[in-house]
């Protein structure tokens, strides 16, 4: 290949199985293709391109590409790395003028990229350029997909607002309930940092839209072997975010077609019974422990009603916590073992289980004042008892107790 611009091929997204230029048989094959998308990135580029040359020449000399997409930025990112190809031959750069965004100029780099591993890095800086090597050694010790994830051990943000932290952690919480074949199998599912093996991913028509690349891969392609590296969310030193209000909305739209149409589509889970019988008979059990409790504060010790109640309804709720976490879901917690962990688990029944509190007492009164016009008023609270019961299990299931299917320790 020489350092001419690469053309973006045309046609679906698809990436081919085997590399295009593959068939020069003199240059050294190339394993890893790492695709480096940018907007607006000219003051980002040789410092990231120059961070990663160093690591992987001291790693794979002559055996890996970079791949800079760049969507016709106006500050003419593609020719500032274009200049930049005399001193590093392993870049190469495309301009892309008819086709715009993230995740398909991802995908067009991959289909001109020449590795079996195929690459995606922010130009940023904002994704650490150390833990390069980490990813790709888990790929080449045989994961399908090693993820960059900020939500494993040595993982974080640097100093982001709360409201930030939230945004992004209720954008998980959305895509754990929309999706949970998809967004629950990595720690970190709206990481833009991560590798695939191509033949993982090789004939998956893959979608262009959204922002999350990562969710396409794990949803239409073929993963089985998942490895996370755990990175600090680094602070942007030049450019800007070109993320905005649009891209949240893309991406619930992007959720609810990967649950409809992706490869995951048609694997239907069944309702899980035994679970859902063995959590309806710890909540009994914690009704008997609310009455119990009320009974004894109420009459016996002579507090208020409402203070009884409070303290009774949290027992109930710390009892069916320890009954659920060593009974109903117990093969769950032997994959997340330790204290921090049930800590967790517990903090989110907890705030489940208010959440249904309030859930009841308002579909108590729209069953008793619309539906059931004032008759039948435990008619009305038992339907409402089972709903929540339903609503409060499924939460549970895929938000407190559920495992990320992810090998860790690679
Ligand atoms: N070619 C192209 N076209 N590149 C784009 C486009 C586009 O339309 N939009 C953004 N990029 C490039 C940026 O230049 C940057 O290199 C990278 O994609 C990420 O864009 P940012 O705008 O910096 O994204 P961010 O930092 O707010 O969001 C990131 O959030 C995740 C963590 O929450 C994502 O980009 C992820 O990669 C990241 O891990
Ligand atoms: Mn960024």
């Amino acid at each position: 290949m020489s350092n001419l611009l690469l053309s973006p091929p045309p046609g679906p997204l698809e990436v081919p199985i085997a590399s295009p230029g593959a068939d020069s048989s003199t240059a050294a094959e190339v394993v890893f293709s790492l695709i480096i998308p940018t907007y607006k990135e000219s003051g980002n580029v040789a410092k990231i391109v120059a961070q990663l040359t160093q690591l992987l020449d001291n790693f794979i000399p002559d055996r890996y590409e970079l791949i800079l997409v760049d969507d016709d930025s106006p500050d003419l990112t593609w020719q500032v790395a274009q200049s930049l190809t005399d001193k590093y031959p392993q870049l190469h750069v495309m301009r892309r003028q008819g086709e715009r965004g993230l995740s398909s100029a991802v995908i067009r780099g991959w289909q001109v990229a020449r590795g079996k591993i195929l690459g995606v890095i922010d130009a940023d800086l904002q994704h650490p350029p150390e833990i390069l090597l980490k990813l790709l050694s888990s790929t080449l010790d045989g994961a399908d997909l090693a993820v960059a994830s900020r939500h494993v051990e040595g993982g974080g943000v640097s100093d982001w607002s709360v409201v930030r932290r939230l945004l992004s952690r209720g954008a998980q919480v959305l895509g754990l309930l929309v999706c949970p074949a998809v967004v629950g199998r990595v720690s970190d599912p709206m990481s833009g940092y991560f590798m695939v093996r191509r033949s993982a991913i090789a004939h998956h028509r893959l979608s262009p839209i959204g922002y999350k690349i990562l969710l396409e891969v794990i949803g239409r392609g073929e993963i089985k072997d998942i490895a996370e590296v755990g990175y600090v969310f680094q602070e942007r030193e030049s450019g800007d975010s070109k993320v905005t209000w649009k891209q949240y909305v893309e991406y619930i739209g992007h959720l609810i077609r990967l649950r409809s149409q992706g490869r995951i589509s048609r694997i239907r889970q069944k309702w899980p019974m035994r679970r859902f019988i063995r959590y309806g008979t710890v909540g009994f059990s914690g009704v008997i422990v609310d009455m119990a409790l009320l009974y004894l504060l109420y009459q016996g010790v002579g507090l208020g009603l409402t203070t009884s109640k409070i303290i009774a309804a949290e027992a109930a709720i710390l009892s069916n916590f320890f009954w659920n976490d060593i009974w109903t879901f117990a093969d769950m917690v032997r994959r997340q073992t330790g204290w921090s962990n049930r800590f967790k688990r517990l903090l989110k029944f907890n705030t489940i289980c208010i959440s249904g509190l309030v859930l009841n007492v308002l579909l108590l009164q729209v069953f008793f004042n619309v539906i059931f016009g004032q008759n039948l008023p435990y008619l009305a609270n038992l339907i409402t008892i089972l709903l929540v019961a339903v609503w409060n299990f499924w939460l549970n299931l895929k938000l407190s107790w559920r495992v990320t299917a992810v090998e860790q320790g690679r």
